[in-house]
């Protein structure tokens, strides 16, 4: 008999561990051969626990990391200490890490200090700027620097990872695992607990969704966006805005002061995955920093704003599902006008595919690992 392989999966953040979801459940589903441990920093905590909750999952070890206010570096230096003790304690025959965040670059690192295999999903992303997204797109590839096999969700991804010399054999293209995740949560009924969220999720009303929350925003791009915001409000009457805000206390002040006092934005707390897709659904616009939003809203034919400089998914600009409209105020409402007053250009933008995965990424992910690991 084939000895089990004991899989550690390393996250700490909301959306690691929605993209994470998929693969531990398909470990879950190969338990003959894989043994999968769940290790989470609590780099999040009130929006991990929300994804933990959905999903079922009991960590194996929580290392409740989160201080209000955190910096990238205090995280990274009690993350990998952590999760190497962990590693040393648990001896798994491979780690997984998803993404970019700073768990991510702790979680190769700690594996990398121990000699045991890394395995990064949503591999080989890059937007050529190491300010932008900050600190994501240093820790991402840092973490190329120690992983053993890439999966990258898309072509494009792998062709990124192979120019920085990466060998062949050990990049995989396996589609994004939030895709994997979408469409299992799309069979799940879902309403709203909120009456004004279950009004507009019903149709009952135009919307646009927007959230913010990237470290480069801060300051000048996010009172740019909360203005633009009130700009394109001004410019439909029958428009509202549901703005679910970020824990962060830096966002939080920001939007709060710039967009609290007006009646047709609705600032709600984080909502949980499945309220989230159902609002993006029914969104007339989505307007967002966010990386995953760009990666869902194709699947559920809604244009998506992108409020960044630069974006390390060109396959959404390619396809059209997704535009780059920049933190300047005047740049986003431009953009929201011209969408909103452009019904072929909605259109393309709403009917464009998704190129970043069909769902099955997870079953390619846990196929290496028994050819890998096996
Ligand atoms: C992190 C990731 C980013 C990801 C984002 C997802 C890094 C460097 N950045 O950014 O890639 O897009 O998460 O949301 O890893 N907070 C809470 N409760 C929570 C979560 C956060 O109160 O559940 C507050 C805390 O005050 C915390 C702060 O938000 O200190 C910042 O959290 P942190 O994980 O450091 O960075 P993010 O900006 O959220
Ligand atoms: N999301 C959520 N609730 C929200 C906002 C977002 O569940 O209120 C989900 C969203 O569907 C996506 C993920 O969180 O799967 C994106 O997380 P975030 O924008 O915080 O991080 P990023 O993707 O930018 O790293």
């Amino acid at each position: 008999m084939t000895p089990l392989r004991r899989v550690l999966l390393v996250f700490g953040t909301r959306p690691e561990a929605i993209k994470m979801a998929p693969v531990i459940q398909q470990l879950q589903r190969s338990a003959s051969r894989f043994e999968a441990i769940v290790a989470v920093t609590g780099q999040h905590r009130e929006m991990l626990d929300q994804v933990l909750s959905l999903y079922g999952l009991a960590p194996d070890l929580d290392l409740d990391l989160m201080r209000h206010g955190q910096r990238p570096e205090e995280v990274l230096a009690q993350a990998v200490t952590g999760i190497g003790a962990a590693i040393r304690d648990l001896k798994p025959d491979a780690v997984l890490v998803q993404g970019d965040t700073t768990t991510t670059l702790a979680g190769a690192l700690a594996s990398f200090y121990e000699h045991v295999p890394i395995g990064h999903i949503e591999a080989g992303l890059r937007s050529d700027d190491k300010h932008a997204p900050f600190p994501e797109e240093v820790n991402r590839r840092l973490t190329t620097q120690v992983a053993d096999m890439h999966f990258a969700p898309t072509a494009h991804a792998r062709d990124r990872l192979l120019a920085e010399g990466v060998p062949a054999a050990d990049v995989y293209v396996t589609g994004n695992t939030a895709v994997d995740a979408l469409l299992a949560a799309a069979g799940i009924p879902n309403t709203p607990a909120d009456e004004r969220l279950a009004s507009l999720a019903g149709g009952k009303g135009r919307f646009v969704l927007v959230t913010a929350h990237r470290r480069e925003n801060w300051g000048v791009p996010m009172e740019a966006i909360c203005s633009a915001v009130l700009d394109v409000l001004a410019a439909f009457d029958d428009l509202v805005v549901v703005f679910p805000v970020h824990r962060n206390p830096v966002v939080r002040d920001v939007v709060n002061r710039v967009l609290g006092a007006n009646e047709r934005v609705l600032l709600t707390e984080p909502l949980d995955y499945l309220t989230f897709l159902g609002m993006m659904r029914s969104a007339t616009l989505i307007m967002s920093d966010s990386g995953g939003v760009q990666e869902e809203a194709p699947s559920l034919d809604v244009p998506v704003l992108v409020l960044r400089e630069t974006t390390e998914r060109p396959e959404a600009l390619e396809t059209g599902a997704i535009r780059l409209v920049g933190t300047t105020r005047e740049g986003i409402t431009r953009g929201a006008l011209e969408v909103l007053g452009d019904p072929a250009l909605y259109r393309r933008m709403a009917e464009a595919a998704n190129p970043f995965g069909d769902g099955h990424a997870a079953e390619r992910i846990v196929a290496v690992l028994e050819e890998r690991l096996g």
